[in-house]
């Protein structure tokens, strides 16, 4: 396979598994519109697509799966813990395979590394931490409901404490962050890999109403590959390291997303968009009871 066929490019993870380098994101994809949205990636050639527990929308990702007459062995899905559900991890994955329709994920993700308690989203459980949160994913593997387990938004600081905690057997396969040239988080990405953790990008394409497609530079980059701002995003995140789950709803979209093969960008122009000047955060944790991150990377 040459390296420029993006779309059957995977990152094989700690546990041997290989994760396509693209994949369909469903967050805020709403009631009516995901289940086509999923259906149309898969007919497009999308072999991975994204959901959790949270965005309430499992059982419609599942209905798309059977419309699009995939066989399930061929497609890789990723669900989320829910922040509420962390002291009942067991009933999250079974909740969420009950949803989705499926006997099993190929990739279960811890959604925040908050255990929120769920009669009080604005309350941290006090008895319970995301230490126990892992100690209690670490049994999935076992049950085969799931094939690889990892975490979300966790900083260098949140991974030191998982990693460094006597009960941590498992590294986890899989840390899924927001990645985009406005916030590139190069140290934990290094930190990451340095623990043989790969990186998932999400809001890869700067989210709802993207800043990014304002930016100059990246602006001057599509016009002069002749791709638009989206591919050249994708690609810049898959080039990096990372897998990409851009998400849409939108048919053509959805196909211009995956039409990324056959071109690269060169050094210069990944370093371009390596060091644009301009920040910004899609989700930030004010909406948590505790804090997850702690500055730049943290
Ligand atoms: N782990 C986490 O905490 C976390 C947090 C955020 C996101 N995620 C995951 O990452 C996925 C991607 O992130 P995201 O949804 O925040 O944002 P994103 O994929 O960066 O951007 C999605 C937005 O871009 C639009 N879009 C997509 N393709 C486009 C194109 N070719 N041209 C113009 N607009 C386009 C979409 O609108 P249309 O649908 O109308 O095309 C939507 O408004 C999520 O869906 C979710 O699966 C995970």
């Amino acid at each position: 396979m040459s390296n420029l066929e993006h779309t059957k490019k995977t990152f094989t993870l700690n546990t041997g598994a290989k994760i396509p380098a693209i994949g369909l994101g469903t967050w805020q994809s709403g009631p009516n519109e995901v289940r086509e949205a999923v259906k149309n990636a898969l007919l497009a050639g999308y072999r991975h697509i994204d959901t959790a527990l949270a965005y309430g929308n499992e059982a419609e990702v599942g209905d798309g799966i059977r419309d699009s007459g995939v066989p399930r062995s061929e497609i890789w899905v990723t669900t989320k813990l829910n922040n509420t559900w962390h002291h009942r991890v067991a009933e999250g994955i079974d909740s969420s395979l009950k949803s989705l329709g499926l006997d099993y994920v190929d990739l279960y993700l811890m959604h925040w590394p908050s255990s929120t308690d769920p009669n009080d989203p604005k309350k941290h459980l006090p008895d319970w931490d995301f230490i126990k949160t892992w100690q209690e994913l670490q049994k999935l593997p076992a049950t085969g409901k799931v094939k690889n387990i990892g975490v979300s938004n966790f900083g260098i600081k949140n991974l030191e404490k998982l990693l460094n905690d006597p009960s941590c057997k498992i590294v986890p396969a899989v840390n899924q962050i927001e990645l985009h040239p406005n916030n590139p988080s190069p140290k934990l990405v290094a930190y990451c890999a340095s623990k043989g953790i790969h990186c998932t990008g999400y809001s890869c394409l700067g989210s709802t109403d993207s800043p990014l497609y304002k930016d100059p530079t990246l602006l001057k980059l599509a016009e002069k590959k002749g791709k638009t701002v989206q591919q050249v995003l994708l690609v810049w995140g898959i080039q990096k390291g990372w897998s990409v789950i851009p998400k849409s709803v939108n048919k053509a979209r959805i196909q211009g997303n995956f039409d990324i093969n056959g071109w690269e960008l060169s050094a210069d122009e990944v370093s371009q968009l390596d060091n644009l000047k301009d920040r910004f955060k899609v989700c930030g944790d004010d909406w948590l009871p505790i804090k997850v991150f702690f500055g730049d990377d943290e």
